[in-house]
C-alpha cells in the first residue's frame, strides 16, 4: 500500500501571511495539454498559504504516491516525451531542457531549428528548469500521452553534471487546482 503523502511547500515570504496581508500565489511552470499538443503555461495554484510553524505552507494539489529520487547522466537527450504521471518535479542539481510541442522531427540537431508551426499547433516555447530560484526549480508535469495525442514535449538534459530531480506524482493523476497566468513557463 502505497502512503498518501499530503505535499505542502514553505515558503520564505511567511511575514506576509504574519502580517494579515492578501498573500501572494504560488506559481509554477507546468506541462500541459492543448488541442492534442503538450505546452508549456505559468500555472497560478488555487493555494492559499496556511501560517505554521514559521513558514507559508501551500498545499500543492491533494494526495500524492510514492515520491523517485532520480539521476540522469550529464548530456542526455531524451526525445519526445510525455508525462507518466501528472506530477510535481523539484531539481536539485543539474538543468532541464524542455521544448514543447515536440519538434516536428525528433532529432536532436533539427530540434534547435523546429519546423515551422502547422495549421492549430501551438507556439514553439522552452523552458529552462534549473536549481536557483522558486521558480526555476520546480515544475508540473501533467501533459499525459493520452492527453497529447499530436505530440508531446521535447526533453533535453545538457548539463556537464547529472541532473537530479525529485519526482511525486498526484494520486489518480489529478493536477493541482489552478488558473493559468500566461503561455510558457513562469518568468
Ligand atoms: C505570481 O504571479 C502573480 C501575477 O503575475 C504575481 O502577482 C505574484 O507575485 C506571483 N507570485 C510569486 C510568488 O512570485
Ligand atoms: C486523500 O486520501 C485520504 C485517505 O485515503 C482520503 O480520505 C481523501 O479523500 C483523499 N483526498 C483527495 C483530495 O483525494
Ligand atoms: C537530424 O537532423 C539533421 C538536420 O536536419 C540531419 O542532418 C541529421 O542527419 C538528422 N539525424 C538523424 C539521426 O536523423
Amino acid at each position: 500500500m502505497l502512503p498518501n503523502l499530503k505535499l505542502v511547500l514553505l515558503a520564505s515570504w511567511a511575514g506576509q501571511v504574519l502580517a494579515g496581508q492578501t498573500p501572494t500565489p504560488l506559481n509554477i511552470t507546468a506541462i500541459s495539454t492543448r488541442d492534442g499538443y503538450s505546452v508549456l503555461e505559468c500555472w497560478q495554484l488555487a493555494s492559499i498559504p496556511v501560517d505554521a510553524m514559521s513558514a507559508a505552507n501551500y498545499a500543492v494539489g491533494g494526495n500524492t504516491t510514492t515520491a523517485t529520487w532520480s539521476r540522469i547522466e550529464p548530456r542526455t537527450y531524451i526525445g519526445q516525451a510525455w508525462a507518466p504521471h501528472v506530477q510535481l518535479s523539484i531539481i536539485l542539481n543539474g538543468l532541464i531542457r524542455i521544448t514543447s510541442p515536440a519538434p516536428a522531427s525528433d532529432n536532436v540537431s533539427a530540434a534547435s531549428t523546429p519546423l515551422p508551426d502547422g495549421e492549430g499547433r501551438p507556439e514553439t516555447q522552452v523552458a529552462y528548469i534549473m536549481p536557483g530560484t522558486t521558480k526555476s526549480s520546480v515544475l508540473i508535469a501533467a501533459d499525459l500521452k493520452a492527453l497529447s495525442t499530436i505530440a508531446g514535449h521535447y526533453t533535453e538534459f545538457p548539463s556537464d553534471e547529472p541532473t537530479i530531480l525529485v519526482q511525486i506524482p498526484f494520486e489518480g493523476d489529478k493536477a493541482p487546482e489552478h488558473t493559468i497566468l500566461h503561455e510558457g513557463a513562469c518568468i
